[in-house]
């Protein structure tokens, strides 16, 4: 029998989803947890929002969003495993395990902790580590077990999260080479090479820019974000080039080929931009109607999403327990006998 690849991926939840998440990172995985040749875990990385913020409402509204929206968007839990990362105290057991065999010399190399350095050191600060708490520096460590623990095999992540996985990689072969092969290594699959959409202005769109159209906004709101869009100004009649158009290039993330080939057309007939915002927001509008309501559905009913997240909680557990004894047992804190 052939084995099933296990795709594991994680979400921070310190954001309410948009577009940009949806077309790189969520229609894919929904569609990758529909292939019965993947095993997917995926989960709601709770604990890493702490690091980023201490705004418990942000983080708790953040969690329900992201659950709601993956709900709303059809992910059966039953197809796989979708659980709250504090749900699972295995997971931040393991990260103490691995934290013991991890060089403080490869975290000191993380992006992340490195650029903080030496934004301390340009401002002349007296310490470099100013500001930067245990939880930042052992961010890959948490990642290494949240991967480690299910034996993720392909972790879908965007181009920023390569470092970690390369360090899970590195932490996993340690551990093997300490105390016997146990862990799987870790791959990164970049997903937003896939697809990247623009935001308001342009840029790519992301919560750190600020620019970003949420999924789920009422109609009114979606109308006025699409047409806050940047676009030239070139004037009604005049012909337009669809390649490199913010507009366009949201839509294709939608639109069907013949759909996308149609719309072309008429910017090179010279579509006035007022017009083909309002094609767009109709486009968009009618694909995300039904998953609104559904995704308003999820929201207004907290207590049914502590329910499937603790199913899923228990599913994961499944595998988390009998592998974390097994960890135990080659570590020598296991059984007595
Ligand atoms: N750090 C990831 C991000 O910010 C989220 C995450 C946490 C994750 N644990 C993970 C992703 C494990 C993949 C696997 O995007």
């Amino acid at each position: 029998m052939n084995e099933k690849l296990r795709v594991l991926t994680g979400i921070t939840t310190t954001g309410i989803p948009h577009l940009g998440n949806y077309a790189g990172a969520i229609r894919p995985a929904i569609e990758a947890s529909r292939n019965p040749n993947i095993e997917s875990f995926l989960f709601l990385a709770d604990y890493h929002a702490l690091i980023k913020c201490r705004e418990p409402k942000v983080i708790q509204e953040s969690a329900r969003s992201i659950a709601a929206t993956w709900l709303a968007f059809g992910l059966d839990p039953k197809d796989v495993t979708f659980y709250r990362q504090s749900d699972v105290p295995e997971i931040t057991e393991l990260k103490w395990i691995l934290s013991t065999i991890t060089a403080k010399g490869l975290l000191n190399r993380a992006h992340a902790y490195k650029a903080t350095v030496q934004e301390n050191i340009s401002d002349n600060s007296s310490d470099p580590d100013r500001g930067i708490d245990m939880g930042l520096f052992e961010y890959p460590v948490l990642m290494a077990a949240d991967i480690l623990l299910f034996n993720g095999q392909q972790i879908p992540v965007g181009k920023d999260q390569i470092q970690h996985i390369e360090m899970a990689r590195d932490i996993a072969k340690r551990f093997n080479y300490i105390y016997g092969d146990t862990f799987s290594l870790p791959e990164a699959l970049i997903t937003e090479d896939a697809l990247i959409l623009p935001g308001l202005d342009g840029r790519k769109m992301s919560k750190s820019y600020g620019n970003t159209i949420p999924l789920f906004e009422s109609e009114k709101k979606l109308k006025k974000l699409i047409n806050k869009i940047k676009t030239n100004s070139l004037e009604p009649g005049e012909p337009k080039d669809a390649d490199g158009c913010s507009l366009f290039a949201i839509f294709t993330a939608f639109a069907t080929k013949k759909e996308q080939a149609a719309l072309k057309k008429q910017y090179e007939e010279g579509i006035a931009w007022g017009d083909v915002k309002k094609i767009l927001f109709e486009y968009l509008n009618d694909e995300l109607k039904d998953n609104r309501t559904e995704y308003e559905k999820f929201l207004s009913d907290p207590a049914e999403l502590n329910k499937i997240l603790t199913l899923g909680a228990l599913k994961a557990k499944e595998t988390a327990v009998p592998f974390l004894t097994e960890i135990r047992q080659k570590i020598g804190i296991g059984s007595l006998c």
